[in-house]
């Protein structure tokens, strides 16, 4: 309890729970990331019901033991993952630990929340954090760009996320590959169902497992990748390019999409990214699927640092972004967000698009994606750089380009039980005259 604590007070001071679990000694790491997803889930809630129950703000060391209970105890969708008296007894022992001056007060305030959860929970429905477990901004931007779905997606973001591999097509056609690979996880006992045309290499698992039970995952036959981010290499490559073609993957690590890219076509690949130290998996990536690419460390706007002057025949932007398609896979992202952290994003990615359209030929094709379902950072984004932009034909292909929404069944609130099979994302293909 004091681990999961620790992590959802890192989450609230500004710091993401992926670097927290990071640090997280490995045994206890798989127990922390699931008890502290499950309390970032029900966060909302719990601070408002904390200041119901308890005005004033308890210590530092104290609150995050006293948040986590409450989200634990909190009635929400998801089954409970404790009995109530598990939680409180184990709460109250941790602060007993930590601070046990608090002891008293903690064990008092969680048995009145359990006299009164029912009467709490229907009095704090009027305030929209508490309800939908997201900070008053977002929700308020969510309202803004999609004022027909924003409630299912608010609900959806709560929903755990399915595992969904992507089958290496690199040997044979994706649709072959991915049938014979289903063999292969049928025969192991691993239930899965192929996505569909638009992602005909991804295969849903109807239960996450370990990547070390995947058949031939450390040969490269297979990896991780939601569908929706399955949909950028084909979009890139849909046109064909010839062998070898200059590519460029511009914001590529952790290389998901680099490899994919690869998987598909034989190109001449730079990929870069900013963070040197991210980048390092895209080369563990390359080398998994024994595929080669020449990796770069820099900052792709400043292309006077990195750029040799060839022109590229086509390039992936998979742009920095507030992750707010992808909020059921990080639970964490919502609470570190800050409102201002949209414009600023929006503006480096108006930056790379600049930047980038200057080293793509004429005919050339370019790609921006973001896992980002604010509009600001899909469809406004790309509406203004067609705005200021000479010779840029944006080009629509249907069930991929535009915002993608991670709700499942098109936000059908009654069919919507079971988690969308994408991530919310956008796509925007632009092609140069
Ligand atoms: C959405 S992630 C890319 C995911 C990756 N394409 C994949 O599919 O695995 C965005 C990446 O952009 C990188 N980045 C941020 N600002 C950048 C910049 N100015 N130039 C290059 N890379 C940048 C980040 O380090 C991060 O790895």
């Amino acid at each position: 309890m004091l681990q999961v604590a620790d992590a959802v007070q890192a989450v609230r001071t500004g710091r993401s729970l992926t670097e927290v679990l990071a640090r997280c000694p490995a045994d206890l790491r798989p127990g922390t990331q699931s008890l502290s997803f499950y309390v970032l889930r029900q966060l909302g809630a719990a601070e408002a019901a904390r200041q119901h129950l308890a005005p004033k703000a308890p210590p530092p060391k104290v609150e995050p033991l006293l948040l986590s209970a409450l989200a634990l105890l909190w009635p929400g969708a998801e089954e409970r993952p404790y009995a109530d008296h598990t939680v409180v007894d184990q709460v109250v022992s941790a602060v007993r630990k930590r601070a046990p001056a608090s002891a008293g007060f903690v064990n008092a305030v969680l048995r009145r929340f359990l006299r009164e959860r029912e009467a709490i929970v229907l009095a704090l429905a009027a305030q929209p954090q508490a309800l939908f477990n997201h900070p008053l901004w977002w929700i308020e931007q969510l309202q803004k760009d999609w004022p027909q779905q924003w409630q299912a997606i608010l609900k959806a973001n709560n929903q755990h996320p399915p595992m969904t591999l992507r089958v290496n097509a690199r040997r044979s056609s994706p649709e072959a590959a991915t049938s014979a690979y289903l063999q292969r996880l049928t025969a192991a006992g691993i239930a899965a169902r192929p996505v569909g045309p638009l992602a005909p290499q991804a295969l849903v698992l109807d239960r996450a497992v370990p990547v070390s039970a995947l058949p031939g995952f450390a040969e490269g036959d297979v990896s991780v990748q939601d569908a929706a981010a399955q949909l950028a290499a084909p979009l890139l490559l849909q046109a064909g390019l010839p062998a070898g073609a200059r590519v460029l993957d511009a914001c590529s690590a952790p290389g998901g999409k680099t490899v994919h890219l690869l998987e598909l076509a034989d190109l001449d690949l730079l990929a870069l990214d900013s963070d040197a130290s991210r980048l390092e998996r895209v080369q563990d990536n390359l080398k998994r699927l024994g595929l080669k690419a020449e990796t770069r460390a820099a900052d792709a706007r400043d292309t006077a640092k990195w750029w040799d002057g060839r022109l590229f025949d086509a390039i992936l932007l998979d742009a920095p972004c507030s992750a707010s398609g992808i909020v059921r896979r990080h639970p964490d992202v919502r609470w570190l967000r800050r409102p201002t952290d949209i414009a600023n994003l929006a503006q480096i990615q108006a930056d790379l698009l600049d930047a980038l359209w200057l080293t793509l030929k004429p005919g050339g094709r370019l790609v921006y994606a973001t896992c980002s379902i604010f509009k600001a950072e899909g469809q406004a984004q790309i509406d203004a750089f067609l705005q200021r932009q000479n010779g840029v034909n944006a080009q629509e292909v249907e069930g991929v380009t535009g915002h993608l929404l991670p709700l499942a069944h098109n936000g059908d609130e009654a069919a919507a039980t079971e988690p969308s099979q994408l991530d919310g994302f956008y796509y925007a293909l632009l092609l140069k005259s």
